[in-house]
């Protein structure tokens, strides 16, 4: 969205430099310091959508990347050692990002504006250090992205404030982007926004969630909002349940020391799902502005009713087809409780929602990687067609689906040919690529892109933060025992107590692998 930051297309352009995408307007000037600028999310997500950014002409030309990591090395080395995970990312995702075809040309642009800075992220030095480095940069914008573990995360935003470096003056921006986890829980969640926000003001700081930066997540609001169609079913009269689906097949990768700590609930639910959920449940907003957008959306997060421990359950994975179980992976404890899968039912208390359920899932080594939400409209009212009596009939479902299918698909009813009148459930469906050209893009283009224009639409609010982990507390801290975590063999569908959280509703989820019906 334009902001009094945008600036026309044509007042930074360099004779080399693509044109800015159709539309768009070209970021601001300004820094980027990395924090983190050696580890995994530079090299995987941040390198891969700066080289993005550039290709379309967003970035502007006097732009600078600040590299900051511990660690020794110069900032030739540092280049090579990016130009060389690009490339690797590249290839790994040919399909997109064709790299025969690399665009050498936007590459080197990143590459000639970055430069590596070795500190502590916990020393007083580096940050009078930086200070001094900044203050020579022809612009005083600068963006902070704290791409590290979430333990740096309050000294350096402390050290950042101390070093006067938070202060915008002059017009200048001095703004923070900050990675989940954001926080574990209610109270720690709190305690980071209070940290935070005693050196930055909340305008200052962009929560992301990286779901938010998918377009097929960004296009819920198009589908729901642009489209006459869906609005008036949209509600709890018309609509008996809703599914948000985020089933991975892989493992947990490496991450086994991470993820003991953390788990399917926390790295997934009270984030990436209730930001689906937001996304699905909102009311419409008066504008797309971000106020109004991030008000709606904190209004549906404050409505989700406290998870209880009967609406959840927990799965960790065994060894299956898909390979050995999660207690087998490196760092894990022999004897580990962490749950590798987490179901829940989720009640949303206002006037739209009352009694509609949205049952949320999410769960590593699964029998399909499918990241979707489903809204199950309810059945007709009578039995008008003799052969096919109302049970029946399959009820509407309207799928959005966000990975790694981009579109929708809608099961609906039609006359199966012939001289009886009899109902046959089919399935229409909308791809992305049908019908729009496939671009390379890995979810923090845009997000970056708005970060440095001052959009803060698709990013999170300390309120909104805290009211999801509010709903989710009761499941963190039970009152009586932890919850069981039941075992579900590596591929499959889940653990059977899950299938019964839906049962005793008198439903059923979707299925995920090959089991899945043609409906
Ligand atoms: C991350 C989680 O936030 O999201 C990972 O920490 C998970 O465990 C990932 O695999 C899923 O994101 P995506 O975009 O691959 O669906």
């Amino acid at each position: 969205m334009p902001t009094e930051h945008d600036q026309p297309a044509d007042t930074a352009n360099s004779a080399d430099k693509a044109a800015p995408l159709a539309g768009k307007h070209r970021a601001p000037p300004c820094t980027l310091v990395i924090f983190g600028a050696g580890g995994d999310l530079t090299k995987r997500l941040l390198m891969p959508a700066l080289y993005n950014l550039s290709s379309d002409g967003l970035l502007d030309d006097s732009m600078q990347i600040v590299g900051v990591n511990h660690g020794e090395r110069d900032t030739g080395e540092f280049r090579n050692e990016l130009s060389e995970s690009l490339r690797k990312f590249a290839a790994d995702r040919a399909s997109t990002f064709h790299t025969s075809q690399l665009n050498e040309k936007a590459w080197d642009w990143v590459v000639q504006r970055l430069q590596y800075f070795a500190g502590e992220f916990e020393s007083d030095d580096t940050f009078e250090s930086l200070k001094q480095l900044l203050s020579k940069m022809k612009t005083g914008n600068v963006v902070f992205y704290l791409a590290v573990s979430a333990r740096f995360f309050r000294p350096i935003v402390e050290h950042l404030g101390r070093a006067g470096l938070l202060k915008e003056e002059d017009g200048n921006f001095r703004r923070i982007v900050i990675e989940k986890p954001f926080g574990t829980d209610l109270a720690s969640a709190k305690d980071l926004n209070d940290h935070i926000l005693g050196y930055a003001s909340e305008s200052q700081v962009y929560r992301i969630d990286h779901f938010l930066g998918k377009d097929t997540v960004q296009s819920i609001l198009a589908v729901r909002f642009a489209n006459a169609l869906f609005e008036p079913v949209w509600r709890r009269e018309y609509i008996d349940h809703v599914q948000i689906t985020a089933a991975e097949t892989i493992g947990v990768e490496g991450r086994g020391r991470f993820y003991e700590q953390t788990g399917a609930f926390r790295d997934m639910v009270p984030n990436h799902l209730f930001q689906l959920l937001g996304m699905i449940a909102m009311e419409p907003p008066n504008s797309f502005s971000a106020k109004s957008v991030r008000d709606k959306k904190a209004e549906i997060f404050d409505a989700i009713q406290p998870l209880s421990a009967r609406d959840v359950v927990f799965g960790q994975y065994e060894a299956g087809p898909a390979g050995p179980g999660y207690r087998q992976e490196p760092d894990v404890a022999p004897d580990s409780r962490t749950e590798t899968y987490a179901a829940a039912r989720v009640h949303i208390d206002n006037w739209r929602w009352a009694g509609v359920p949205f049952y949320l899932r999410t769960g590593k080594r699964l029998a399909a990687r499918r990241t979707e939400l489903s809204v199950h409209l309810k059945t007709v009212p009578f039995r008008l067609f003799r052969d096919t009596p109302v049970d029946r009939l399959t009820p509407n479902v309207l799928t959005l689906r966000i990975d790694p299918a981009h579109g929708t698909t809608f099961d609906f009813n039609v006359k199966v040919p012939g001289p009886v009148m009899q109902v046959g459930a089919v399935q229409s469906s909308f791809n992305y690529g049908d019908f729009f050209a496939e671009r390379a893009n890995v979810g923090y283009e845009t997000l970056l892109y708005d970060c440095m224009l001052g959009d803060e639409t698709l990013f999170q609010r300390a309120d909104s933060i805290e009211t999801a982990w509010a709903a989710a507390d009761p499941v963190l801290h039970p009152e009586g025992a932890p919850l069981d975590v039941h075992g579900y063999p590596a591929g499959s569908e889940g653990p059977a107590e899950a299938d019964a959280l839906l049962a005793a509703d008198g439903r059923a989820w979707r299925p995920l692998g090959d089991s899945r019906k043609k409906s």
